[in-house]
């Protein structure tokens, strides 16, 4: 028996990195996908490999910081599929260093890595209350609970994001309604590319490496597919009880 057989799962960010890679694996899983992201290409691009694949997969644009696209994605699940099951807030983007830091981009990264979430969660858990339960996963970070990364508005949202998480795990346990959190360390994705740059000699790669995985104890990167698969053991029975939990995906980061 597939672990999500006939589960509808929104994915947000699933256009790339950690969002993809849970897309094909709850898809491969039994899962009927929502795949929401900003970019049409990436997004559209998940959504055909898994239906050429076997599986079921829609595609939305959805900008995660717009409360009417949030909404909208969360509509197309039911319009599509009937229902929601999973709502997987994943979508995020690197924050700026202090230095650099307007106004504009503080609210723009609070928008979309803590308002988003609350948005999906807004618009998803009356729907899982008249279904009788649902399953929530967020996306923090190792900076949900260390500072020291690159930047403050991330580091802020992050933070906020897994008190919503441990509140709202707290409020709808009675709902049958599970809350949880991943706290990746170091994964290589879009992300990690836009904030080191892509490599171009060996050398240069491993000047990089030496910096980025000083800190980590398997010192090493994380794969998509390493935490997809934590996310794939939150929308799954087997956390049945397990909620308002953060589970770091860090190589010992955190320990
Ligand atoms: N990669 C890491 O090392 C790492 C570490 C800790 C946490 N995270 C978190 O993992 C999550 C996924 O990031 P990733 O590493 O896979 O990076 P990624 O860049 O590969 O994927 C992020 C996706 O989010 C989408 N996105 C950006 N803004 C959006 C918006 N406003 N609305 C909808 N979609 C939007 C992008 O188009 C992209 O497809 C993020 O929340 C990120 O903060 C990543």
């Amino acid at each position: 028996m597939k672990k999500l057989q006939d589960k509808v799962a929104i994915i947000t960010g699933a256009g790339s990195g950690i969002g993809a890679a849970s897309a094909y694996l709850f898809a491969r899983e039994g899962a009927k996908v929502v795949v929401a992201d900003l970019n049409q290409d990436t997004g559209r691009e998940v959504m055909r490999k898994i239906t050429e694949a076997g599986g079921t997969a829609v595609f939305i644009q959805t900008d995660v910081s717009i409360s009417n696209d949030v909404e909208r994605m969360i509509q197309t699940a039911v319009d599509s599929f009937g229902r929601v099951d999973i709502l997987f807030n994943n979508a995020g983007i690197l924050g700026s260093p202090l230095e650099n830091l307007t106004e504009t981009q503080w609210r723009k990264e609070l928008d979309i890595m803590l308002t988003g979430p609350f948005l999906g969660c807004h618009y998803a858990i009356p729907i899982m209350k008249k279904q009788g339960g649902g399953n929530i996963i967020n996306t923090g970070s190792v900076a949900s609970f260390i500072a020291g990364g690159s930047s403050p508005g991330y580091t802020a949202a992050k933070g906020g994001l897994l008190m919503l998480t441990k509140y709202l795990g707290k409020a709808l346990a009675k709902d049958q309604i599970r809350v949880n959190c991943i706290c990746p360390g170091a994964v290589d994705t879009g992300i990690t590319v836009a904030l080191w740059g892509q490599p171009s000699t060996d050398e240069e790669k491993k000047a990089i490496e030496q910096i980025r995985f000083s800190r980590i104890p398997m010192g090493r990167a994380g794969s998509t597919e390493e935490v997809a698969a934590v996310a794939l053991f939150l929308a799954s029975d087997e956390s049945s009880y397990i909620t308002g939990a953060a589970i770091p995906v860090d190589g010992g980061m955190l320990a």
